[in-house]
């Protein structure tokens, strides 16, 4: 009894085991067909990262810090380059890296009429491109923002005052 039923069995058990694998590699390729598409972005993440971290240390090497302040890090009456994306392009700081002088010319209003205080800092276009990167990745001083979130506060807390007057 016990022979005929695992033979009859057998079949669906080999057809079993043949499917089951196929349908597991299916699901894993899948899978990383979905992990291809996110790839590309994450490469691009990491390429940009690298360069910020370039940028970081050509900023310290070539002696910004002498006349710039990061974070209140370094010339303290220098200018300050925190948040430099809120109202600069990467375009517009590549070209003031390229040629100061020229690029003060060219937007005086941007520098209120002052004459170009910045020397030439003999960069490469790579090294100009991290360093871009870099000065465009900074954000707005702690205390600025604090300034801006106070401010935010104010208004909101004057809206019940505005609501009883009325
Ligand atoms: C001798 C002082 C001095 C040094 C050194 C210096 N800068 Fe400047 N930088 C200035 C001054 C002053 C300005 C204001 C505009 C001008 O006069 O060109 C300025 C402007 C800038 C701007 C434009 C800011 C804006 O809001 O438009 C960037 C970006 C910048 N510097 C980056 C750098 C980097 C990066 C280095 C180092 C490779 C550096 N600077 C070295 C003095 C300096």
């Amino acid at each position: 009894m016990s022979t005929i039923s695992l033979r009859n069995l057998t079949p669906s058990i080999l057809l079993i085991s043949l499917l089951l694998p196929l349908q597991l590699f299916d699901a894993a390729v899948a899978k990383e067909s979905k992990k291809g598409a996110k790839k590309p972005d994450q490469a691009a993440a990491r390429a940009l990262k690298k360069k910020i971290e370039e940028g970081k240390t050509l900023y310290r090497l070539n002696g910004c810090a002498d006349c710039h302040s990061i974070n209140n890090k370094g010339c303290k009456s220098g200018v300050p380059l925190d948040g430099l994306s809120k109202t600069r392009s990467l375009e517009f700081i590549k070209e003031h890296l390229k040629d100061p002088e020229e690029h003060v010319k060219k937007n005086a209003a941007a520098y209120e009429n002052s004459p170009n205080m910045m020397p030439d800092m003999n960069l490469s276009s790579e090294e100009i491109g991290s360093i871009s990167q870099y000065l465009h990745s900074l954000p707005v001083l702690k205390k600025d923002e604090q300034k801006q979130e106070k401010q935010q506060d104010n208004q909101q807390e004057k809206q019940p005052d505005n609501q009883e007057d009325k």
